[in-house]
């Protein structure tokens, strides 16, 4: 039996590696959906869209094709993007396009479409209060500004991506948390039927074996 697992959480708090070696480990596929925002910022900022305005970016929208490979993989328009939207100006214009509703329900249609069937490992911020409502099991992910900022510099760092001074990068972290939290539609909030895992003090590897000990739990208590 397959289930469909949720992951929200803020920023850079080991979302898309949690889930990526939680879906190698039972063969899942990892969704990550701040790509696709992550792409709507990046081609509105390369088309000198405001990221404001809420009627060009979704016109742009109706244009623009975002495929996310399961090898990790995001192509926009065909093109390779993986490493250009993680650029740390891309972050804060992603934050902002999601703040607009209509950008929000275009991406989550195509999400919801994307994951129709079991399987699925779908990070974000909505998923498991808008995204996938009925998701088997719900997991908030969170860990302390600090030790977030710590480990978005070293993945900077082994992916070549520009290297900030890491006060900027937990100050860029607290300011998109601020944003990403306090936003009118859908902002970041823990499920109420979610499983919070705070991952400040954890390896990698204890909140994997953690989440692999909840999605038995599920399987188990729905067969
Ligand atoms: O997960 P990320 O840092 O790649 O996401 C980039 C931005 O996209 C984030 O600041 C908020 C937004 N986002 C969102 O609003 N809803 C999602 N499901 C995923 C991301």
């Amino acid at each position: 039996m397959k289930i469909n697992i949720a992951v929200d959480g803020p920023s850079a708090a080991g979302k898309s590696t949690i889930s990526k070696i939680v879906c190698n480990t039972l063969n899942y596929v990892h969704l990550d959906t701040g790509a696709m925002y992550r792409c709507t910022a990046y081609k509105a900022l390369k088309q000198g869209i405001s990221l404001e305005d809420e009627e060009a970016v979704c016109k742009m929208l109706e244009d623009t094709e975002i495929v996310l490979t399961p090898d990790g993989k995001v192509f926009l328009d065909q093109e390779d993007v993986s490493l250009a939207i993680r650029e740390d100006a891309v972050s804060m214009a992603a934050s902002n396009v999601s703040k607009l509703p209509k950008v929000r329900e275009d991406l989550v249609k195509r999400q919801q479409e994307m994951a129709k069937d079991k399987g699925f490992v779908m990070d974000g911020r909505d998923i498991g209060t808008v995204v996938l409502k009925d998701a088997e099991l719900k997991i908030y992910l969170t860990a302390s500004v600090e030790a977030r900022a710590l480990r978005r510099y070293k993945q900077n760092q082994e992916q070549g991506v520009t290297l900030q001074d890491i006060h900027v990068i937990e100050k860029e972290i607290a300011e998109r948390d601020y944003q990403d939290m306090h936003r009118e539609h859908s902002p970041l909030r823990q499920a109420e039927d979610a499983v919070v895992i705070d991952s400040s003090d954890m390896t990698i590897d204890e909140v994997v074996a953690e989440i692999l000990r909840l999605v038995d739990q599920v399987i188990e208590a729905n067969q």
